[in-house]
C-alpha cells in the first residue's frame, strides 16, 4: 500500500480493539444498537455494521439520525441495550457523550473532527488522532468496513460500501479524483474481493443509467454554468458537437460512447468552462477515477459507486434512510425500487433549487467574508446540505465560505450547512471549527470537517450568529495570512 501521512498501524490496532469489544458483546448475546448519520457515508456505515452483526448472529437494531445533539444522546442513554455503536457521528460531541453515556458501553467509529477527549469508558476511534486528515483520508463507512474486516475476513466483500461512503463524502481529492490515505486499503480490498474495478473516464452523474444529455445536466460537481440542471441546454451542447444521442431509438449512456466521442466532449467542455472564466482544474475534475461495482447490474445506479452514494443520499434526504440501509444490506428488490423513486424525487428537488437560485438572486447575499444563502422556510432543511455543496463551486469568489441555512419553524431552529474549498483548507482554514465556536456561543451545536460543516442554532439568534461567523472567518483568515498561510 502506498504511504500515507497517518500512522496506520496504531490506527488499525484501535480498530481491532473496537472489533474485540463488539465480539465480546455478541458472545454474551447482548442487544447492540447501531446509530448512524443520515447521509450516504452514514448509511453505508450502518449497512456494513448491520451486515457484519447479522453474519455473527447478533441481536441488533440500526437507527439513522439526521444529526447528533443532546436529544439523540439522551435517547441512546435511555435505551435498554448493552452496547451502542455510533458510526459517522459522535467525535464532535464528546462532551455530550461523556456526560450522558458515562459508565455505558459505547463504541464511536467516526471521522469528524474530535472535540475534547472521550472518557476511558468508551472505545473512541478517530483517524485524526492518528495523524490522518478527517475529511479526506477515511470516511465513517471506511472505518466501519475496517472494523468489519477485523471481525472477520469474510466481510471483505463489504469494502465496496466503504468506497461508496467515501465518495459520498467527496473524499476523492487525490490525483485523478482518486481516494487516498487509509481509503487506499478499502479500495484495494474492494478490488481484491473481485467486486470492484477502476477506470479513468469522464465523471458524469448517471454514467450507467441515464441518457448522456441527462447525465451531463445532472453533473453538479463541478457545477457547469448554463448546463448543470438544464437538460435542454445540455442536449443542445451535445447535438452541436455531433454526438449521436440515440442508436436504434435507444438513448445512449456515457458507458456506450467511444473514447473518441468522450475525448471530444471533454475537450469542448474544457473550452466552455474556460470561456466562463473557470480555472483549468475545474474542467480537469470532470475526468478521473470511476469506481465500478462489477457485481451490480449494468444500467442500475448501483454500478457506479458515486451514483450509488447519490442513491443512498436521496433515501436519507427524502426521509427514507431505512431503504438505503436495506440496499446496503443486500436488498435488490422492493427497497431498490422505492429508492429509485426517492432518487428521482431528490434530483427533481435539486433541479428546482437550482431554478430558485437563478430566479431569486437576492437569496444569495455576499457579506464581507462569507456568502449567506437564505433558504428560509422555502428550502427544505434536508436539501440545505446539497445546496451549500453546489453553491460552493458556483459563487463568484470561492475564497469566501458559503453558509446556507433553512428554518425549521416547528422546532424553532436553523439548520446550517457550511462549505469552503481546498485552497483555504490547505492553508489551515477550518470551517468546522468556526461552526462549532459560533454555534456554541448561541446555545446551538456545530462542527464537522475543515471543508464541510454544519450547525443547528435557535432561530432567534439568526443575525448575531451569522455576524459571528463572518467575524470569525475574518479573524482566522487574517491569522493564517500572518503565519504565512
Ligand atoms: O457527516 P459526513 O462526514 O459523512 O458528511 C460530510 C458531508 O460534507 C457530505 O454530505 C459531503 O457531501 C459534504 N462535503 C462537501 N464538500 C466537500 C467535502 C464534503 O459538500 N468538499
Ligand atoms: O449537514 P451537512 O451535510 O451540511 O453537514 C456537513 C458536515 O458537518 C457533516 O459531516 C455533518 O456530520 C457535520 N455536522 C456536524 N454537526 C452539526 C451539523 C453537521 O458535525 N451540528
Ligand atoms: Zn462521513
Amino acid at each position: 500500500m502506498a504511504a500515507s501521512k497517518g500512522q496506520l498501524r496504531p490506527f488499525l490496532n484501535e480498530i481491532h480493539k473496537a472489533a474485540n469489544y463488539i465480539m465480546e458483546h455478541v458472545e454474551k448475546r447482548h442487544l447492540i444498537s447501531v446509530v448512524s448519520h443520515m447521509d450516504a457515508d452514514g448509511i453505508s456505515a450502518a449497512g456494513i455494521m448491520g451486515t457484519s452483526l447479522a453474519r455473527m448472529g447478533a441481536t441488533f437494531r440500526v437507527r439513522i439520525e439526521r444529526w447528533f445533539d443532546n436529544k439523540v444522546a439522551e435517547t441512546i442513554a435511555s435505551e435498554k441495550n448493552a452496547l451502542t455503536i455510533l458510526t459517522d457521528m459522535g467525535s464532535g460531541y464528546l462532551d455530550i457523550l461523556n456526560d450522558k453515556m458515562k459508565g455505558k458501553p459505547l463504541i464511536i467509529l467516526d471521522h469528524h473532527q474530535p472535540n475534547g477527549e472521550a472518557i476511558k469508558d468508551f472505545v473512541h476511534v478517530n483517524p485524526q488522532l492518528f495523524g490522518f486528515n478527517s475529511s479526506r483520508d477515511i470516511s465513517g463507512s471506511g472505518m466501519a468496513y475496517l472494523t468489519a474486516k477485523a471481525l472477520s475476513e469474510e466481510n471483505m466483500d463489504l469494502a465496496c460500501l466503504g468506497v461508496v461512503g467515501a465518495l459520498g463524502d467527496m473524499q476523492d481529492k487525490n490525483k485523478e479524483r482518486s481516494l487516498g490515505g487509509a481509503n487506499q486499503i478499502v479500495v484495494e480490498d474492494a478490488v481484491k474481493s473481485g467486486k470492484m474495478e477502476t477506470v479513468i473516464d469522464l465523471i458524469f452523474f448517471g454514467r450507467e443509467t441515464r441518457p448522456i444529455h441527462k447525465a451531463l445536466a445532472y453533473t453538479t460537481t463541478p457545477f457547469i454554468p448554463g448546463i448543470s440542471g438544464e437538460e435542454d441546454k445540455s442536449l443542445d451542447f451535445l447535438m452541436r458537437l455531433g454526438i449521436k444521442l440515440k442508436i436504434n431509438e435507444k438513448w445512449r449512456a456515457l458507458r456506450d460512447l467511444s473514447q473518441e466521442e468522450k475525448r471530444q466532449i471533454f475537450s469542448s467542455l474544457s473550452d466552455y468552462l474556460l470561456s466562463k472564466g473557470l480555472k483549468s482544474d475545474v474542467a480537469m475534475s470532470l475526468l478521473g477515477t470511476v469506481y465500478i461495482l462489477t457485481n451490480e447490474e449494468p444500467w442500475t445506479p448501483l454500478r457506479d459507486a458515486r451514483e450509488f452514494a447519490l442513491l443512498l443520499n436521496s433515501t436519507g434526504r427524502t426521509g427514507k434512510p431505512g431503504l438505503g440501509v436495506a440496499i446496503c444490506m443486500g436488498d435488490r428488490g422492493r427497497c431498490l425500487e422505492e429508492a429509485n423513486k426517492a432518487l428521482d424525487k431528490y434530483r427533481q428537488a435539486i433541479s428546482e433549487i437550482l431554478r430558485w437560485i437563478d430566479d431569486h438572486p437576492d437569496w444569495l447575499e455576499e457579506r464581507k467574508n462569507i456568502y449567506v444563502f437564505h433558504g428560509g422556510e422555502t428550502v427544505d432543511e434536508k436539501m440545505i446540505s446539497a445546496v451549500s455543496t453546489i453553491l460552493m463551486t458556483n459563487v463568484p469568489n470561492m475564497n469566501k465560505p458559503v453558509i446556507a441555512y433553512a428554518v425549521i419553524p416547528e422546532e424553532g431552529i436553523l439548520k446550517i450547512s457550511a462549505r469552503t474549498v481546498d485552497e483555504l483548507t490547505f492553508k489551515g482554514f477550518n470551517i468546522g471549527e468556526v461552526m462549532r465556536v459560533s454555534a456554541e456561543k448561541f446555545n446551538g451545536t456545530g462542527g464537522g470537517h475543515d471543508i464541510a460543516a454544519g450547525a443547528q442554532v435557535p432561530m432567534k439568534f439568526r443575525e448575531e450568529f451569522l455576524k459571528t461567523i463572518d467575524d470569525l472567518v475574518e479573524d482566522n483568515i487574517k491569522r493564517l495570512a500572518k503565519n504565512g498561510g
